[in-house]
């Protein structure tokens, strides 16, 4: 090939990298007048980012991942977690919630709707991107803080929050990193503030015979978290396509004590059904459960 051609497509190439790394890492950046919460929407900068349109599912019923993180809620059937977190949301407008791994936003864009200022918070900047794109409200852009650095290792104010919720995000971390993240919640949380949580149930009936023999032992022995590891092609084969190897799953017993160690008070708690999102028949409404807690002092 025409050395000057080679030569001409490496400095474009040099320059688009650099360039693109500067946008990417300026995500992660505080935003200079609330530190660590992330990019405010409004960020011209953000602009010059091209997004990628997201996939339906096999099935049809939500979005694929861009990062095989599972499925992205985008319908108007809410889990009852999710419904309270907005109900609670309209309770406080003009403050702070977090809504970490937020995937496409359809939450965040939810929670916006009702005044709040959300901070969105997710691994894959596409997911964060293709929902600043669909807020149209040129108030509600105002309001919204993109943010990419991994849960539990934001950096938010103490007492900055008045809510936060992680739906259908802690399956994908090791236990030590849902403690700290419980951990910096409640640090994070204002008094009064509340925390709600969807995750992946060990009685899901795809696999429930199976896995719960070695989850009970796990338990007694005293585990704290006896669901990690869940094997996902062997156990949830259909959605393999769009998760990562393993996940972690708990059951309501695991969750009540995780919340209860970092001082949070248990408000409801139950499983959250998830009928009529996969392709297993017959699910019974044991697919995730639901936590809300509440920090009192
Ligand atoms: C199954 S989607 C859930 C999206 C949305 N919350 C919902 O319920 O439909 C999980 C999302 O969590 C994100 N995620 C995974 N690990 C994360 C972490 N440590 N911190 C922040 N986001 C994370 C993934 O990128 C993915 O978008």
């Amino acid at each position: 090939m025409n050395k000057k051609l080679v030569v001409t497509f490496c400095a474009m190439l040099f320059v688009f990298i650099a360039f693109k790394n500067d946008l990417y890492t300026e995500l992660s950046q505080p935003y200079a007048e609330n530190p660590g919460i992330g990019i405010r929407a409004d960020s011209k900068s953000l602009d010059k980012l091209s997004i990628i349109p997201p996939m339906l599912s096999k099935t049809g019923k939500s979005f694929i991942t861009f990062n095989k993180m599972g499925f992205d809620i985008n319908s108007t059937n809410l889990s009852w977690v999710a419904e309270e977190f907005i109900n609670f949301c309209q309770e406080y407008p003009g403050e702070y919630v977090l809504d970490v791994g937020a995937g496409y936003g359809f939450l965040s864009r939810k929670a916006l709707s009702k005044g709040v200022f959300v901070i969105s918070n997710d691994i894959e900047m596409q997911h964060l991107l293709y929902s600043r794109k669909k807020v149209k409200n040129p108030d509600e852009i105002l309001s919204l803080f993109l943010n990419t650095t991994p849960f539990p290792y934001l950096d938010i104010p103490k007492n900055f929050l008045r809510a936060i919720i992680l739906h259908r995000v802690l399956h994908f971390l090791p236990g030590k990193e849902v403690d700290l993240g419980l951990e910096n919640a409640m640090t994070w949380l204002k008094k009064g503030g509340k925390v709600y949580i969807m995750v992946m149930s060990s009685e899901h009936i795809g696999y429930r015979e199976k896995v719960l023999p070695e989850f009970e032992r796990r338990k007694k022995k005293g585990d704290p978290w006896p669901g990690m590891y869940l094997d996902v092609e062997e156990h949830l084969p259909d959605q393999a396509y769009s998760l990562p190897k393993q996940l972690h799953i708990m059951d309501q017993e695991i969750l009540r004590n995780a919340l209860e160690r970092h001082g949070f008070e248990i408000e409801r708690m139950g499983y959250v059904s998830m009928q009529g999102f996969g392709t297993e028949t017959a699910r019974d409404g044991k697919e995730a459960i639901g936590a809300i807690a509440v920090k009192k002092h």
